[in-house]
């Protein structure tokens, strides 16, 4: 880890500086993103702000130019995510200097996993992140199957209480690689989700809530392909013909085709990066459940 990065840095011919990310006005956050095409309201901000950390640069007169924000899932993972400058000030080394920033001072020993855009993805290079996979960013108007995929053998579909929140952290553990019970619970809080069970044991499910344009489907955490279209399917159904969301590392395979055929196209993809060791989603091999839409990208 870096010590010794300069709380201050210049640009052209002005000196930013960094802020608590926390104390920084809610608005001014929400038009950076904005700035860079990102369809976060200000309600997902303030989410993300509730359950992560990190800092803003601001220039002289207080404006926010860039952020950057890490989510402590336990005491020995984080995602990073929120990395952001404005576009007046990119290719400035802003980014790396915000980077250096959070790596220097606030992670500790914590295996770090991101999901890097194209601009970003050689910034994380050069600080020593390494491509893992491919994330599909698939969105569009929902559009329900007209036959429902039929429930796994032997299974049943029921929607999910807040009783249900250890099963839950349980299966996704070894899937997600850590263990992340209080984010699960926070977005519990404002989703919608369904589980597959085997008698009273959980072997799927999926979350639902509001984000950006209209709504997004993960985390959805499943054994196999047709478990997950299983749990995904009734919110398709709950959001016909509306912008729904789902971000997957499946390419290809019984999942992706389904995505596709409820309207849901790849619209964008990023890169999920790791620095250090054992920071991967879990591969599935061992009969363990994956990962098959992520909460978002920041919060993997
Ligand atoms: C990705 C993003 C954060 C990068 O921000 P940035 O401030 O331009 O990043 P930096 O200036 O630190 O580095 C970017 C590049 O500029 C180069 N650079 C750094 N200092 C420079 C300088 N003084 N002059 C010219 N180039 C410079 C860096 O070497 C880097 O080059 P590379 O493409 O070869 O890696 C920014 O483009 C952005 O906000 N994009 C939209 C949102 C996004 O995609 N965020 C990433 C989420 S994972």
């Amino acid at each position: 880890m870096e010590a010794g990065v300069s709380d201050s840095l210049v640009v052209d011919t002005f000196r930013m500086h960094l802020a608590d990310i926390a104390d920084v006005d809610l608005s001014q956050l929400h038009a950076l993103s904005i700035a860079v095409g990102w369809p976060h309201r200000a309600e997902d901000w303030r989410f993300l702000l509730d359950i992560g950390r990190g800092f803003a640069a601001l220039d002289e007169i207080d404006r926010v130019l860039g952020s950057a924000m890490w989510f402590p899932h336990g005491d020995d993972f984080a995602t990073i995510g929120m990395v952001i400058t404005s576009p007046r000030l990119q290719t400035n080394g802003a980014a790396q200097w915000l980077m250096r920033k959070l790596i220097a001072g606030e992670f500790g020993t914590r295996r770090l996993r991101l999901n890097a855009t194209r601009a970003a993805y050689r910034l994380y290079l050069s600080l020593g992140f390494l491509p893992r996979a491919s994330v599909h960013q698939c969105q569009g108007d929902a559009r329900p199957l007209p036959d429902a995929p039929p429930i796994p053998a032997g299974l049943t579909l029921r929607e999910l209480s807040p009783a249900h929140l250890d099963q839950i952290a349980a299966l996704d553990a070894p899937a997600f690689g850590a263990v992340r019970r209080l984010h699960l619970a926070r977005l519990f809080e404002q989703s919608v989700s369904y589980g597959l069970f085997r008698g009273q044991s959980l072997r799927a499910f999926s979350m639902c809530r509001r984000f950006g344009r209209g709504h997004v489907v993960g985390p959805v955490v499943a054994h196999s392909d047709e478990e997950a279209i299983a749990v995904v399917h009734p919110h398709v159904i709950a959001h016909a013909d509306t912008f729904l969301r789902l971000d997957t590392h499946f390419k290809t395979g019984a999942f992706a085709n389904f995505v596709q055929q409820c309207g849901l196209p790849v619209f964008d993809t990023v890169t999920t990066m790791t620095l250090g060791e054992h920071a991967d989603y879990g591969s599935g091999e061992d009969g363990q459940a994956m990962v098959f839409t992520l909460a978002s990208q920041s919060m993997g």
